[in-house]
């Protein structure tokens, strides 16, 4: 049976492997870990209601949001949350100031590599202008033979010319092929370097832009840099036209002292005309660049809502909505038509006012014999050449500028944070790239900015490993605020041992902080004060992809990706080839396989975007089969269970009991039912742990935890 390699539509596909299921291997998507890691937060960017009004203007970075990362996660946040023998931690710097991610330094060592091909490039380039140029003053001697104010033979005549007109175009072929193919290269790296710098931020980045920003910088930023290349390659823009302009001076001047100047006042009239242009068209283009991302977003956002837009009777006030943008965007284009109109007219009128002043005071001295006729021709030839270079030459400054603008808002982003060295270095090893052409694109060359900084002191995987399956979890004296809200402390001086092995439930009210435990335990965020300790050991000192390996969270609302269900269990081990026995026997743990097998293709299914054509049940126990196949010592479950109707969460239940045997557990749930079991119940409020006991305990002590499960009691009743 062949192996469907699932979604097409899922940009993560490209790195599955298509092997087959008769191989009985599963290819584990290859996607770095902390893909997998940020996807289990609870959603970051809220959809805006549809009735608000927008503020669309795209990637604006905004000011005092973006965290400035002063705790680092091998650097000690606070002198006191160190114990002796941690002086190392606190001397070194995990995390790296990586420089501009597109600049000169990064650009010139690639063009370097390329130096052949632009060699040929340049030399066609001055082939293609040589014979361009040439043109005019065969077309004025050619017709200088017509006349018979020339000697030559008219054949010959014709053998040059042909030879120009074949020429040019091998010429213009050999410079477009190499110029594209260097620029597309060095473009697909730009692309995967910007990319993972992405990736290799720390969380409290992604709390600071929202997802269309990031992406924009990938599409329209490193586009605009792209077509600054494969927009001006043609004949009349950039370097062609560069090169035809200084050309063509040098050869009128040569012909004709007196006539050039008409032609040098014709180009200042035409790049002033063309300045004008763009000065003016330049806010319009900019309007109309934003009208065409709102409409494309007002339908995104109708579209991925359309249950809610339903539920609402919303259709009439999305069409209204659609239909201003719609408006705005005809307004602004029919705006550019008139201001290219007039420009294109008022350059007519300079080129014929040029022109009729040619050809009076050329024709003046052609007739008193001063002036060679197919000199004049070669002139008016030149009035063409001259104008769309021009027009051309002045357009790609204005994309020059425009690339600019979009290579400062690429490295305005990414070079004022700091990113996560470990992940960074860990990521250069490029595990899994067994395609030199894809890993290339992650390599990087050292930089002054991006040498790596030493993680000497993190301990080894396995090292850790052995430590976090043997030892408890400690929170001491943990104090936190979230980066993008320093001044609100949601966890204060919090003490809390997980002990090994067994279940430890974290009860208390919304908004309590269970949830930021959750996020400091998976080492997304660190304490601004205080430290946890796995094994009494500073986890701090450890690799935070290392670390990512030992712990498995499964959460409310798991995200799984648009590929198979077999390949969403894979994921579980994403730099592995995990067989399929493997994968059925983890969903057999999870209470997965009988329905997995029920659906029309087994476990070749697709699950839809986000799991989205699985039920919540299902979703989840795909999600707890992941983590089974991951088999990490510590476990987070944080309200696994509450989106599940009673059957559902039966078995989803008893998935999790296989799931958490012999686990340092930590469960977060509002129904008190469920977690009643646990070794001991911790019940947090005001950013500290209040209460500590085993349900029994916790009852006859008669405080929070006891009034909350009366409370729950009198609800159901
Ligand atoms: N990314 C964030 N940035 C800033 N503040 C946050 C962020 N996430 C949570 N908070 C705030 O931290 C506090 C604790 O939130 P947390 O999610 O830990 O609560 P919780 O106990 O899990 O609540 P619930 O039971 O409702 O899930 C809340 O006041 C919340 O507004
Ligand atoms: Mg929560």
């Amino acid at each position: 049976m062949a192996y469907a390699t699932a979604a097409v539509s899922h940009p993560f596909n490209q790195f599955v492997s298509s092997s087959s299921l008769s191989s009985k291997k599963y290819p584990s998507p290859f996607i770095p870990k902390s893909i997998f890691t940020s996807t289990v937060l609870v959603p970051r960017h809220f959809p805006i209601p549809p009735l608000l009004p927008r503020d669309t203007s795209s990637f604006r970075r905004r000011k005092g949001r973006l965290y400035d990362p002063c705790t680092a996660y091998v650097s000690a946040p606070s002198t006191d949350a160190l114990v002796e023998g941690d002086s190392e931690i606190s001397t070194s710097d995990a995390e790296s100031s990586m420089g501009s991610a597109v600049s000169w330094e990064v650009i010139f060592p690639l063009l370097w590599r390329n130096k052949l091909r632009i060699a040929v490039a340049m030399m066609a380039l001055a082939g293609c202008t040589t014979c361009t140029l040439s043109m005019p003053i065969y077309s004025g001697k050619f017709f200088e033979i017509l006349v018979g104010r020339r000697a030559d033979s008219l054949m010959n005549m014709l053998t040059k010319l042909g030879l120009v007109y074949a020429l040019e175009p091998i010429c213009t072929i050999i410079f477009v092929l190499n110029m594209t193919t260097v620029w597309e290269k060095i473009m697909a790296i730009l692309r995967g370097q910007v990319f993972k710098r992405l990736l290799i931020q720390k969380v409290q980045f992604y709390d600071s832009y929202k997802v269309g920003e990031l992406t924009g910088l990938l599409s329209s930023d490193l586009g605009a840099m792209k077509d600054l290349v494969s927009d001006n390659i043609s004949r009349d823009r950039g370097l062609r036209a560069f090169s035809e302009i200084i050309g063509t001076i040098i050869i009128l001047f040569t012909l004709s002292p007196q006539l050039a100047p008409i032609l040098a006042m014709l180009m200042l009239s035409i790049s002033i005309l063309v300045a004008i242009f763009k000065r003016n068209a330049i806010p319009i283009f900019k309007a109309h660049g934003m009208h065409q991302a709102e409409i494309s977003d007002c339908a995104t956002e109708t579209f991925s809502t359309i249950r809610t837009v339903k539920s609402f009777a919303g259709e009439k006030h999305q069409m209204w909505m659609f239909g201003n943008l719609v408006l705005a965007f005809q307004k602004s284009a029919t705006k550019l038509g008139v201001l290219k109109s007039a420009n294109e007219s008022l350059t007519r009128a300079v080129v014929y006012t040029s022109l009729i002043t040619l050809f009076f005071l050329g024709g003046k001295k052609v007739m008193a014999g001063e002036l060679a006729i197919g000199t004049m021709a070669s002139f008016v030839g030149y009035t063409f050449t001259l104008t769309f270079a021009v027009q051309g030459s002045v357009s790609t400054l204005g994309d020059l500028r425009g690339t600019f603008v979009a290579i400062d808002r690429i490295n305005s982003v990414l070079s004022a944070t700091k990113v996560d060295e470990s992940l960074a270095s860990g990521l250069k090893f490029s595990k899994g790239m067994s395609n030199h052409k894809l890993r290339a694109l992650y390599e990087e060359e050292p930089t002054q900015n991006n040498i790596p900084l030493t993680t000497s002191i993190l301990k080894s995987g396995k090292e850790w490993c052995s430590l976090a399956w043997s030892g408890d979890i400690c929170f001491e004296d943990v104090s936190f605020a979230y980066p993008s809200r320093t001044d609100v402390e949601v966890l204060s001086g919090l003490n809390l041992r997980l002990k090994c092995g067994e279940a430890t439930a974290l009860v208390g009210a919304s908004g309590a902080g269970k949830s930021t435990i959750v996020q400091l335990m998976s080492r997304f965020y660190e304490p601004t004060k205080g430290r946890i300790t796995a094994a009494d050991e500073d986890i701090r000192t450890f690799d935070k992809r290392e670390w990512a390996r030992v712990v498995s969270l499964v959460n409310q609302e798991p995200v799984l990706f648009s590929v198979s269900v077999g390949e969403n269990i894979a994921y579980g081990l994403p730099d592995e080839t995990v067989p399929k026995e493997d994968v059925i026997k983890a969903a057999k743990a999870a209470n997965a396989h009988e329905f997995i097998i029920s659906l029309p293709q087994g476990y070749d299914t697709l699950v839809g975007e986000r799991g989205s054509l699985l039920s919540g049940g299902q979703r989840q126990r795909v999600a707890i089969a992941r983590a089974l196949l991951k088999d990490a010592p510590i476990l987070i479950l944080d309200e696994a269970t509450s989106a599940l109707d009673a059957e559902s969460e039966r078995l989803v239940q008893q998935a999790l009991v296989h799931l958490m045997k012999g686990r340092t557990t930590l469960v977060i749930a509002h129904r008190l039912s469920t977690v009643q079991n646990a070794h001991q119940i911790a019940v947090c409020s005001g950013g500290r742990i209040v209460e500590l006991g085993n349900h029994v305990e916790l009852l006859a002590r008669n405080g929070q935890y006891a009034s909350l499960v009366g409370t729950q009691r009198l609800a159901f009743e």
